[in-house]
């Protein structure tokens, strides 16, 4: 514990009011299908739906049950831009978007509020879906299938429910996880998305874009030595860029070359593979305490002082993307590569 990471998400101030991060990463967030770069196979999947809904509703002239848009879940790694994409489909539809997310609906009677204070077309986005509550997700079922609510007045015997027509909405699920959404959720949902890590060249555009929305100058081999230190993860391309920004601002004349991102990146101990402090230490813990043996989720978090989630979620997909470990029945191993790697 007790690392600062380029990885990890980003959290309201404990007021409650959007921290520095969160306004950093909206400033950066694209609006529209042109501006978010890469993902094109999702993208063109997404555009081609939405299109089809808005020649419906002209032909119509009406927006009704079959010109909404299907609910749509959004998964894969942190920071792959998944609440970015929610946002880029209610602006090309041209609808409101309500954002929420599991552990922030505590009880159903939330969700109910919710539902019945959405508009007709509306996007409802649902961040960390996987983490709701069963008596919630229930309500959810009924209402994404057929846009109704069911709703329980009075208690005990005399308790009777009525039915609630809800407008029609659009649901956009997003999750690190797809295994732990429950099956009758996941079949809720009409259009299923996974967000793959990015090609190196479409990193490099982000960053470049990145710092011609921040005014700062970066060279292009800058450019590319830091796409190549990003985990093919847009929200860490673009905390790299601040990081540098920063540094080069302090050490330089604010134009990032190549020889300021080498000593930023080097400042921040990021290695060639892009791989931080903190994951070289669970490797090297891992390493001297189980050598190549599997070591279990509870014990790696028990050794690191993290949280399983936190392991699961942040430190693990990228490298095993990388192939520095690989999961067994019997847990999370290190392989040669990392050795290696570690080694040099
Ligand atoms: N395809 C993209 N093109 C440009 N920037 C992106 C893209 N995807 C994500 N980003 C940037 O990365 C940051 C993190 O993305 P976000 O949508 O919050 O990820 P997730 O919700 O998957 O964790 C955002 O601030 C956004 O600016
Ligand atoms: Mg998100």
């Amino acid at each position: 514990m007790g690392i600062e990471r380029v990885i990890e998400p980003t959290t309201p101030d404990e007021d409650g009011s959007k921290s520095e991060e969160e306004i950093f990463e909206q400033t950066l967030r694209p609006l529209t299908f042109n501006d978010y770069i890469g993902q094109d196979r999702m993208k063109n999947n997404l555009k081609l739906a939405i299109d089809a809904v808005k020649k419906r509703q002209k032909t119509t002239g009406k927006k009704i049950a079959q010109t909404t848009l299907d609910h749509i879940l959004l998964y894969g790694p942190p920071g792959l831009g998944k609440t970015t994409m929610a946002n880029v489909i209610a602006h090309e539809l041209g609808a409101n978007i309500k954002v929420t997310s599991g552990p922030a609906i505590e009880r159903a009677g939330d969700l109910a509020s919710i539902l019945t204070n959405l508009q007709e077309g509306d996007v409802l986005f649902i961040d960390e879906i996987h983490r709701l509550r069963r008596a919630v997700e229930e309500v959810l079922y009924s209402a994404m299938e057929d846009f109704k609510l069911d709703i329980v007045i009075g208690k005990g015997p005399a308790a009777s429910s009525v039915r609630l027509d809800l407008p029609k909405f659009t649901v956009i699920g997003a999750t690190t996880r797809t295994g732990s959404l429950a099956g009758p959720l996941r079949d809720r949902f009409g259009i299923l998305h996974r967000l793959e890590y990015y090609k190196t060249e479409d990193i490099e555009k982000i960053i470049a874009r990145t710092a011609k929305l921040l005014d700062t100058k970066i060279e292009p081999e800058a450019v590319k030595l830091l796409a190549t230190r990003s985990r093919r993860t847009p929200r860490i391309a673009n905390r790299l860029v601040k990081r540098v920004r920063d540094y080069a601002d302090v050490n330089g004349d604010g134009i990032i070359d190549t020889e300021i991102a080498k000593k930023s990146l080097e400042l921040m101990e990021i290695d060639e593979l892009g791989l931080d402090p903190a994951d070289r230490n669970m490797l090297n813990l891992m390493l001297e305490n189980y050598e190549d043996r599997p070591v279990g989720l509870a014990t790696i978090a028990a050794l690191t002082g993290d949280e399983a989630s936190t392991i699961e979620d942040y430190y693990e997909p990228y490298l095993l993307q990388l192939g520095l470990i690989e999961r067994t029945p019997r847990g999370r191993k290190v392989t040669k590569k990392a050795e290696k790697h570690l080694k040099h």
